[in-house]
């Protein structure tokens, strides 16, 4: 996501702009810009980095003047952060300045006609194909900037809000919504146009939430011109009087990031399957796969390395990619990794996952494993970042900036990229059936629905399980086959924003030494999801029963017999094997947070903690 922001009135835009983008930055920091409009034309600023690098390009900000402007605080999806793919960005003609917060699903079909067209193109954006579009179907038909928006944008497949303003025409700014947030500020005689209304706040509480498939044309000392974007029909604005004070809204309801990250996590995931997943037939498009096609069909090795939430997620794509592709998979800690004389061989790929493409032992063994000559494919959240930039191929994560030390939304994504390529590979491969693959893909498609039901069904449940274990000193995490790396994940969490000892262990491991700790005041975390192993792990259950271990045991929907063992019990929708780490870490990260804010620990940034480990 990133923070856009708008303004049209009567007073000078710059000081609005820029102080609005540093209140925007917790929305996405890697790039920004403004673009100032007054009777002759524009300036327009940007630069890579936060926006206070953007305000030490601007030298004399008293000099600009202009009552109109438009800002962006970026977040990339597609083009490194640097000053040119920052926005504002300004088609061929030099008359459209547009900003965007979203994907452009289809943006490289687009821009093949417009190239033919003989538009060009300076960035590696997919914004700057949706304004050079709008140029060209403004031209085509000689229409208005708003007309020409609204039918370019029902060509669009993706997520937008979007603001875009005609050098010649300053007294006048169109904004649109799809899937992307977009809130307007409305005083007598000026409009603010923001990602949320944390920037103009200070000005009005008068706010019009825009809507999905909605337009506005504001200009100056007019009404506000209220449509839609599909028929064009004029709608009337129902403006609220917002209530709450400017500190809540960043989080919205949520106190911490962590909270609001993981509830994001429906949405963060549909992101990641966001023109991947083709909602007709099931065909994944994963670029890094696609142009590298024959390295992964005849790959005899996968090693994935990686570090904490991201080595968790490694160990379930072994899972994943060696059910559904066959070939045989090793996972690394990248610490440990770096330090081996790994035997990699041409044909092997090297797998490198990192939400933060920055951290030192990640970037140090996909350093090796390239001298090596292995192919090396990186798995991402921050685009354009070390990691991100020295794989030989990837696929960006896109669930947004992650906030919280604490891995959640980054957690599902890069299970989410793991599924798809799995799939991918797996079909290229021929080693799972057209049926298999034909339903993983449909319930794959279901996930963010499923997700969604997992944080409601017992989330007061866990509140009170949090409440009777949240001064314990130990905690024991089990699972099974796919769900034991989630068993792990669940630990972590705990450990890391509670301070509470946490072990997670593949549940059948339990008799070989940990079922000692067992006893009354030992909880037990279990997940029994009615998988492969279900009967071997009521035997488990029984086992920490007869040493008067607490059960918290995540069951399916429906499950009779965990559920009548167990001292407490969380539901999840039932769901494929493969697919399940996506519901069954839910609880968890719920737990831990629930226990932490209990505890009154500082649950975004936690003691001895960093978000990113970019030392050894
Ligand atoms: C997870 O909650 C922790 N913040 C930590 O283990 C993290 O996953 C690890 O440092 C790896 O970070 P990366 O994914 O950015 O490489
Ligand atoms: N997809 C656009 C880009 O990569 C916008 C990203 C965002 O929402 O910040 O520039």
């Amino acid at each position: 996501m990133c923070g856009i922001i708008g303004y049209l009135g009567y007073r000078e835009a710059y000081p609005i702009l820029i102080n609005g983008l540093k209140k925007l930055e917790y929305r996405g920091y890697d790039s920004s810009g403004i673009a100032i409009f007054c009777k002759n034309g524009y300036r327009l600023y940007k630069s890579k980095g936060k926006v206070n690098e953007l305000k030490k390009k601007i030298f004399s900000p008293h000099k600009i003047k202009g009552t109109t402007g438009i800002g962006h605080t970026r977040w990339a999806t597609h083009g490194i952060p640097d000053d040119v793919n920052a926005h504002p960005h300004v088609s061929n003609s030099n008359e459209l300045i547009l900003i965007h917060n979203g994907i452009i699903e289809n943006y490289h079909a687009i821009k093949i006609i417009l190239l033919k067209n003989g538009f060009t193109f300076k960035s590696k954006t997919d914004t700057e194909v949706l304004v050079n579009l709008i140029e060209y179907i403004q031209k085509k038909n000689k229409l208005s900037l708003e007309e020409a928006v609204r039918i370019s944008l029902t060509e669009i497949v993706g997520a937008y809000s979007i603001a875009v303003v005609e050098k010649s025409h300053p007294e006048r700014i169109v904004i649109a919504k799809l899937g992307s947030p977009l809130a307007l500020g409305i005083n007598e005689r000026e409009f603010f146009i923001a990602s949320d209304p944390i920037p103009f706040l200070d000005y009005t509480k008068n706010v019009l939430y825009l809507k999905d498939g909605e337009m506005a044309i504001l200009s100056k000392n007019k009404e506000l011109d209220l449509r839609k974007i599909l028929d064009n029909h004029k709608l009337s604005p129902i403006i609220k009087e917002l209530q709450i004070n400017l500190k809540e809204i960043e989080k919205g309801e949520y106190k911490y990031f962590m909270l609001k990250e993981i509830y994001e996590q429906p949405r963060t995931i549909l992101d990641t399957l966001r023109g991947r997943l083709s909602i007709t037939d099931g065909f994944i498009c994963i670029n890094g796969i696609e142009f590298n096609k024959d390295i992964f069909v005849n790959a005899k090795c996968i090693t994935i390395v990686a570090c904490g939430t991201s080595w968790h997620a490694s160990l379930i794509g072994e899972y994943l990619l060696e059910e559904l592709t066959r070939i045989p998979v090793e996972v690394e800690y990248a610490s440990e990794f770096r330090y081996r004389n790994p035997i990699l061989e041409k044909e092997d790929i090297v797998i490198v996952i990192s939400q933060s493409g920055e951290t030192a032992d990640t970037l140090a063994a996909l350093n090796l494993a390239k001298k090596k000559g292995a192919f090396v494919f990186g798995i991402c959240n921050v685009v354009g970042s070390s990691i991100a930039r020295n794989v030989d191929a990837g696929a960006y994560t896109h669930a947004g900036p992650e906030i919280g030390v604490a891995s959640t939304k980054a957690f599902t994504a890069q299970i989410t990229v793991l599924v798809l390529l799995a799939l991918k590979i797996g079909k290229e491969r021929l080693s799972i059936t057209e049926s298999r693959y034909n339903s993983l893909c449909q319930e794959l498609r279901s996930i963010p629905e499923k997700v969604n039901k997992t944080l409601k069904i017992d989330e007061d449940s866990i509140k009170e399980i949090s409440k009777i274990y949240s001064n314990v000193n130990n905690f024991l995490y089990l699972g099974r086959g796919i769900n034991f790396p989630v068993a792990l994940e669940g630990a972590l969490k705990l450990k890391e924003i509670s301070y509470i000892h946490a072990e997670g262990y593949p549940a059948a491991e339990m008799k070989h030494g940990p079922i000692a700790l067992i006893d009354e005041n030992m909880p037990v975390v279990i997940i029994a999801t009615k998988k492969g192993c279900y009967e071997k792990i009521i035997g488990n259950i029984q086992e920490i029963k007869a040493r008067k271990g607490k059960i918290i045991a995540i069951v399916n929907e429906g499950d009779i017999q965990a559920s009548m063992l167990a001292d407490h019990v969380i539901k999840v929708p039932n769901i494929s094997e493969e697919l399940s780490p996506l519901v069954t870490v839910i609880p968890l990260q719920l737990l831990a947070y629930q226990i932490a804010f209990i505890r009154g620990e500082n649950i975004d940034q936690p003691r001895n903690l960093a978000k990113s480990v970019t030392v050894e």
